[in-house]
């Protein structure tokens, strides 16, 4: 699915374009991906794990667009890409066609200026366009950053799945959030 271009001004000024990624982005997307993994501890993938090739992240990309039920949504600051989120269904059976599972990153550089809630709330009314009634996601107990954003944009917390991701760090629960949109 494509979504809707739209722009926002973020807190620091600076414009921030919002369109679907096509294969043509394939490039920016991989290096956003490898970037934000070695950046932050609470992506749910290591940088070495991305080791996917240009041409398989382009077909990734162009079944994207092509999809009826899946959407990605990438953040442009003077055309380098800072932000990417994502949805998808949250099971493939239909008695869940209901419900979506969100994705999100934003680029540590461009932190706390409002592109991760402008993100999660486009995902949400693409979402709700695409027939979705549901928003799920889950996220690393300690990642109190993305917690605050997701309540912010109405998730509720809605469970505990202990021991859901082991880090170098030791082993950390995963907090479900939900919202219906
Ligand atoms: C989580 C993440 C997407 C947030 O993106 P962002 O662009 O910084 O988000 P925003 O600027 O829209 O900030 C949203 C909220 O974060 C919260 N926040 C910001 N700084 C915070 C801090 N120091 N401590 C706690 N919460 C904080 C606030 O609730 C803020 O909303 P407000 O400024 O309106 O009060 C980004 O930090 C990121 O990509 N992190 C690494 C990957 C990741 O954690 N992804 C989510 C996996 S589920």
């Amino acid at each position: 699915m494509r979504g809707m271009e739209t722009s926002v001004i973020l807190s620091d000024g600076s414009r921030c374009l919002l369109r679907s990624p096509g294969p043509e982005d394939g490039e920016a997307v991989l290096r956003h991906l490898r970037r934000v993994a070695a950046e932050s501890p609470y992506t749910a993938f290591l940088p070495e794990e991305l080791a996917g090739t240009l041409r398989e992240e382009q077909a990734f990309l162009k079944g994207q667009l092509a999809s009826p039920t899946r959407l990605m949504l990438a953040c442009f600051v003077e055309e380098r890409l800072i932000g990417l989120g994502g949805i998808g269904p949250a099971a493939a059976s239909r008695k869940c066609r209901h419900r979506a599972e969100l994705g999100l990153s934003v680029r540590r550089r461009w932190w706390g200026l409002g592109a991760g809630t402008f993100l999660v709330e486009a995902l949400c009314r693409e979402g709700a366009h695409m027939g979705y009634q549901r928003m799920e996601l889950s996220v690393m107990a300690d990642n109190v950053r993305a917690i605050a954003l997701y309540e912010t944009c109405g998730f509720v917390r809605c469970g505990l799945l202990p021991d859901a991701y082991r880090t170098e760090a030791g082993s950390q629960a995963a907090v479900l959030m939900s919202k219906a949109i």
